[in-house]
């Protein structure tokens, strides 16, 4: 048998859905979620899971160790790697955008905005198009947490169900743009795994909403 096609799975609330959706396109055949195990062989479809925190699938698909990988369109941009963005796979739908107090004004001419996100670069570049000055501030996570304790201004994130906002009393100010997850494969192993990346393409489109 060949050695197995590896693919890169993020950990968290978009693993589930990865999961969901590669069982429903009959590539991954069974899933112990009780499992704390990292690294999986499905010896039925003979593909290697990975299970990495998402900001790191890229990394190991870049890097060629993982043959495909699953990541949010807001880590890819915001991460600049060298990998072929292969097909939106319809999950993780959510709204990058700046968001904060009801009443916060972003445009204050001269004055500096003070931006708390896990997107630096995303931030940047926003506010360099609109003309306002900011401070980012890099955060790791529960972001929402640093206009309520005056840490920042506002927020630049992701919003999905926008429960998270809500139950802070933030809330969006300015969508920036839509992301979700997509299907990722490094240059090289691209070339040489291109019949069974092909497949799995096809396997997942037939299930893609
Ligand atoms: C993400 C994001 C928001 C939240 C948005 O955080 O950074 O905090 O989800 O989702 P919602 O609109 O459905 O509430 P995540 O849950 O990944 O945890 P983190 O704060 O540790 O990054």
């Amino acid at each position: 048998m060949n050695n197995p096609l590896t693919i890169a799975l993020p950990t968290g609330r978009l693993g589930k859905q990865s999961i969901e959706l590669l069982k429903a396109a009959n590539i991954l055949s069974t899933f112990d979620s009780s499992s704390r195990k990292l690294k999986i062989l499905d010896a039925k479809t003979n593909i290697a899971y990975l299970f990495i925190k998402p900001s790191d699938i890229a990394t190991y698909v870049e890097k060629g160790v993982a043959d495909l990988g699953i990541v949010g369109k807001d880590t890819l941009i915001e991460q600049e790697k060298q990998v072929y963005e292969l097909l939106p796979l319809g999950i993780g739908k959510c709204i990058f955008a700046v968001a904060g107090f009801k009443d916060t004004v972003l445009n204050r001419s001269n004055e500096t905005l003070r931006v708390a996100s896990k997107y630096p670069s995303i931030t940047k570049s926003y506010f360099k198009k609109i003309g306002q000055k900011v401070e980012t501030i890099y955060l790791n996570g529960s972001v929402e947490l640093a206009p309520l304790m005056g840490l920042s201004d506002v927020i630049v994130d992701i919003v999905e169900t926008g429960s998270t906002l809500k139950a802070n009393n933030l809330t969006v100010l300015e969508p920036i743009m839509d992301v979700e997850a997509i299907l990722i494969a490094g240059k090289t192993n691209y070339q040489f795994e291109h019949e069974r990346i092909k497949q799995v393409i096809n396997q997942l489109k037939e299930v893609i909403k």
